[in-house]
């Protein structure tokens, strides 16, 4: 089966993953598989998952491996992701790594790109506390880069724009703490399996978006 078209998106938190994802998932015509998003929108109908999830999210620790390979697994196995998904914030631990190798062995499929988003912290935090997020369908703004037309309001749905809970100072930080601890050792595991595609994001998001673009077609 053809992997070109199974990406997944890595990166530090604020580094512009989901960003980048809403756009590729459009161009390519492949559904976006973000566990960030589901875990949020699981908090907001308030169901079994969201009371799960939200201890660990309010904390910027990660939530338990096998809620989220639980999650990956069941949307992988959707008729939309036949011909390819992309995958924004997992796996983002070794063992979900390596659950994903195994789903996809099951299928004689494969990872076709790993997008590294790679940029300096300080610039991170800069557009971490600069964004806001529409409440009702999770479009992304930010106050320094990308302003929506009315202050406030989702340029999408009307929605209200809000900062995300672990957008608070002390959480950030311990996000990032985690991120080098648990998921930066995957860009040595994808590195060495020649899948990985190391991106400057420090550029605005057209640029880093073309730069993508042109790296996986
Ligand atoms: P998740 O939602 O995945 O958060 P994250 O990885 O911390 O990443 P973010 O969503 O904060 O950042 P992003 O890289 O998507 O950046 P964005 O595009 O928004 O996870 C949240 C929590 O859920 C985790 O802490 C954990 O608890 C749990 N979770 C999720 N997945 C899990 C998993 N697999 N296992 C266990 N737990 C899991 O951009 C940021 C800002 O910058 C925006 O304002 C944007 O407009 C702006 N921006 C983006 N690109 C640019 C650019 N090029 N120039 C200028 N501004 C830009
Ligand atoms: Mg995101």
């Amino acid at each position: 089966m053809k992997s070109d078209m199974r990406l997944i998106m890595l990166g530090a938190p604020g580094v512009g993953k989901g960003t980048q994802a809403i756009k590729i998932s459009g161009k390519f015509n492949i559904p976006k598989i973000s566990t960030g998003d589901i875990l949020r929108d699981a908090i907001k109908n308030n169901s079994s998952l969201g009371i799960k999830a939200k201890s660990f999210m309010d904390a910027g620790q990660l939530v338990p491996d096998d809620v989220v390979i639980g999650i990956v697994e069941e949307k992988l196995k959707g008729k939309d992701c036949i011909s390819g998904w992309i995958l924004d914030g997992f796996p983002r631990t070794l063992q979900q790594a390596q659950a994903l190798d195994s789903m996809l062995q099951r299928i004689t499929a494969g990872i076709g790109h790993v997008l590294f988003l790679d940029m300096e912290d300080e610039e991170i935090i800069k557009r971490l506390s600069g964004r806001r997020s529409c409440e009702n369908c999770q479009h992304t703004y930010n106050t320094y880069f990308s302003l929506p037309k009315n202050e406030g309001v989702c340029d999408n749905c009307g929605g209200r724009l809000v900062q995300r809970n672990d957008d608070k100072e002390g959480t950030v930080r311990e996000r990032f703490r985690v991120y080098k601890e648990k998921t930066e050792p995957l860009i040595n595991y994808y590195s060495q399996q020649g899948l990985l595609q190391k991106i400057d994001a420090s550029e605005g998001i057209e640029i880093v978006y073309n730069k993508i673009c042109s790296g996986i077609q």
